[in-house]
């Protein structure tokens, strides 16, 4: 008698004990968790000084010159009927001589150009060309004239996260929000998500001021700084997986709401089959 109600006792418990564990687990939604600088704990510090870890001097790679003559027809193609054959502007859009491999790069890696609705803010669309489509265009235009920061480059692996979250919050949470998730800017202007740019565009945006934002010269946020906002927002583009159970990350209200009423209905059916057995047994 005793050992029929044992089995299904011990199974109750542990359903909603597992329960109350997983709504625990989502108390912290996603959200706060990105704004609070949790130290990452997958990377212990080393007792002993590390010599080898380089302030990342960010250098600019080059971007091909011999490139240059594949970008031509490519510009006077797609880009000419609105910045001119030699780049210096039209009444359909601006001069692009001498602003710089990063502005360019920048422009026709996120998709922006060319533009397909003149005077609306440019947004991020499909990209027209292959990588290597990209750099000769950026190599045409940048041997028109010279001038403007390079395509910057990176070293993630020295990045601090930490100092990225600090100056992030300085200098562009104020228009992406702590979270990178966009906002809206007065004149129907918009800050748009961050998660979507890749490491070198997030970059080179901070490095050139895209059309509303301003621009961050080295003045205002050295080359560390810049690598360490890098490593930030690629962190809120993949946040640490809060734990719990998967559920498919519909969210932390939904998980716990789900915990609470499958336990809830656990703990009905266990007394209600508690009930049945006490009227059996009297
Ligand atoms: C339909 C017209 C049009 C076409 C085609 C076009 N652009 Fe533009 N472009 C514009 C306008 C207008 C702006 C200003 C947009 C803004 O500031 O939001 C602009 C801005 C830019 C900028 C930023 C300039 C700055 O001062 O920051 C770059 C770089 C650029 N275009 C490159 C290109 C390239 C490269 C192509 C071809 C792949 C191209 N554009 C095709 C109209 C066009
Ligand atoms: C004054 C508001 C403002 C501030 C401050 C600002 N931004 Fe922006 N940001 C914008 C706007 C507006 C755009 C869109 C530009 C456009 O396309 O015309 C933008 C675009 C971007 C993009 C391109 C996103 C994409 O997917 O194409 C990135 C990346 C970015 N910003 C990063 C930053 C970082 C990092 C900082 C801080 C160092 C920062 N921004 C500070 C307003 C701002």
């Amino acid at each position: 008698m005793r050992n029929r109600f044992l089995l299904p006792a011990a199974l109750v418990a542990f359903v909603v004990a597992l329960g109350l564990l997983s709504f625990a687990g989502h108390q912290t939604p996603a959200r706060a968790q990105a704004t609070t600088s949790v130290p990452t704990p997958s990377v212990p510090t080393p007792s002993v000084p590390t010599p080898s870890v380089p302030t990342p001097s960010v250098p600019t790679p080059p971007v091909p010159a011999a490139l240059s003559s594949v970008g031509r027809p490519l510009f006077v193609n797609n880009c000419s009927s609105c910045h001119g054959l030699n780049a210096q502007g039209t009444d359909r859009g601006p001069n692009l001589v001498g602003l710089g491999a990063a502005t360019v790069d920048f422009w026709v890696s996120t998709g922006r150009m060319p533009l397909a609705y003149p005077g609306a803010q440019a947004v991020r669309k499909p990209v027209l060309f292959s990588r290597t489509q990209q750099l000769s265009i950026v190599s045409y235009v940048t041997s028109l004239g010279a001038g403007g920061p390079g395509i910057p480059a990176l070293n993630q692996q020295a990045a601090d996260q930490s100092n990225g979250n600090d100056m992030f919050g300085l200098n562009c949470a104020g228009c992406h929000v702590i979270t990178g998730t966009g906002d809206a800017l007065a004149n129907s202007a918009f800050a748009p998500s961050l998660y979507q740019a890749s490491p070198t565009q997030i970059a080179e945006a901070i490095r050139t001021g895209p059309g509303n934002m301003p621009r961050f010269g080295p003045g205002t946020l050295t080359d560390k700084d810049v690598n360490d906002i890098v490593r930030y927002v690629t962190y809120l583009q993949h946040p640490a997986n809060p734990g719990g159970a998967g559920l498919g990350h519909v969210g932390p209200v939904t998980e716990g709401f789900l915990a609470i009423v499958v336990g809830l209905g656990v703990l009905i059916l266990a007394a209600y089959w508690i009930g049945i057995r006490a009227g059996a047994t009297t």
